[in-house]
């Protein structure tokens, strides 16, 4: 078998990278009350080892890059990060997950540099509520306005993540659905999952199963044939819309089977599974002088770390990094 596979398997193509742990938003369900204290600048991977790491992992058989952080608009020069990726021939797919405050001033950039699409973090279109949840100066106004340029640019297409939590935006997930019948929006409902930091603070989880029984209201959802994308949302749409719906439910219905990825958090260890705090240690090797084949080595030892499954259903949840550290 040619291509990376880890010990069920399951083929790894899909490498998340971290570029950073900041952000200028602290939502409530990915950063601790607390805080998260900060990683110091040599403790963060360079854009150079960045390069290295995908070009290492893309000979092994990765093809699908996307970029997080925290928030990854807020590090300087990620523009430039992309187009180092574009030069590496095997990387047919580079993608960013934004929060979409700073979508506007780069999405031009970002497009011209290489970049093909845009997932937005966005849980609520209310202005008041949306600065309760993100915690921060931030407005609702920016980030549609980020979405606007994305699409205008042509990083589509342009998804939208909301995270669904009972009592807080639960009551706004027909409008986010009402938004993909006359807009091309496509939106994602994302299962709130109790990462390190946030899982005991109040937040809870609402199955999306229950979501797509209150969408009916609204029309019968149809499956997008054939499917959509190859990660873990499955998508509908209302018949004659303009976007479409996709459901990611890690808690209610995991799709651990199908996991087909890997994810670098911002200070350089590999981390074969979102919810499970095993790491591996990548960056002490790159800065050892490492060559190439030991690099693979190690990214090959970690597919063969990922668990089968998430078990989240034991009562087993991440407790080191925060998500602001691991990027979603
Ligand atoms: N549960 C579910 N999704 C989360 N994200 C961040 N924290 C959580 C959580 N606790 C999502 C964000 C973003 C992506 C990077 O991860 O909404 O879209
Ligand atoms: Fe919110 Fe994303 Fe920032 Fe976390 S990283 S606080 S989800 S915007």
């Amino acid at each position: 078998m040619t291509g990376l596979y880890d010990s069920f398997q399951r083929p790894i193509n899909y490498l998340r990278v971290s570029v950073t742990d900041r952000c200028n938003l602290r939502c409530v369900y990915c950063m601790p009350v607390a805080g998260v204290p900060r990683l110091s600048h040599e403790d963060i991977m360079s854009y150079e080892e960045i390069r290295t790491v995908v070009a290492a992992a893309a000979e092994l058989g990765i093809n699908k890059v996307r970029l997080t952080g925290g928030e990854p608009l807020v590090r300087l020069g990620v523009a430039s990060l992309v187009a180092m990726l574009r030069q590496i021939a095997a990387i047919d797919d580079i993608s960013l997950t934004t929060n979409g405050t700073l979508l506007g001033r780069y999405a031009a950039e970002l497009k011209q540099a290489g970049l093909d699409r845009v997932n937005v973090s966005l849980d609520t279109l209310k202005p008041d509520r949306f600065k309760a949840i993100t915690r921060a100066d931030a407005s609702l106004s920016e980030v549609l306005a980020g979405i606007e340029a994305a699409r205008a640019v042509g990083l589509n297409p342009v998804k939208v993540n909301m995270v669904v939590m009972a009592g807080i935006n639960d009551d706004e997930v027909l409008d986010f659905a009402a938004r993909t019948i006359d807009e091309e929006w496509h939106v994602r409902f994302i299962e709130f999952m109790p990462t390190a930091g946030v899982g005991d603070n109040g937040l809870r989880f609402v199955s999306l199963v229950d979501i797509k029984e209150k969408l009916s209201s609204l029309g019968k959802l149809e499956p997008c044939l054939p499917a959509i994308g190859n990660g873990p949302a499955r998508y509908f749409k209302f018949p004659g819309s303009r976007g479409s719906i996709g459901f990611i439910s890690p808690v209610s219905q995991h799709f651990c089977f199908q996991c087909n990825r890997l994810r670098l958090t911002a200070d350089g260890k590999l981390r074969p599974c979102l919810l499970s705090d095993e790491e591996i240690d990548l960056r002490t090797l790159l800065r050892s002088g490492a060559s190439r084949e030991e690099l693979k080595g190690l990214i090959k030892t970690a597919a063969t770390k990922k668990p089968r499954c998430h078990r989240l259903a034991e009562g087993k949840a991440p407790q080191h990094r925060p998500m602001t550290q691991v990027g979603g």
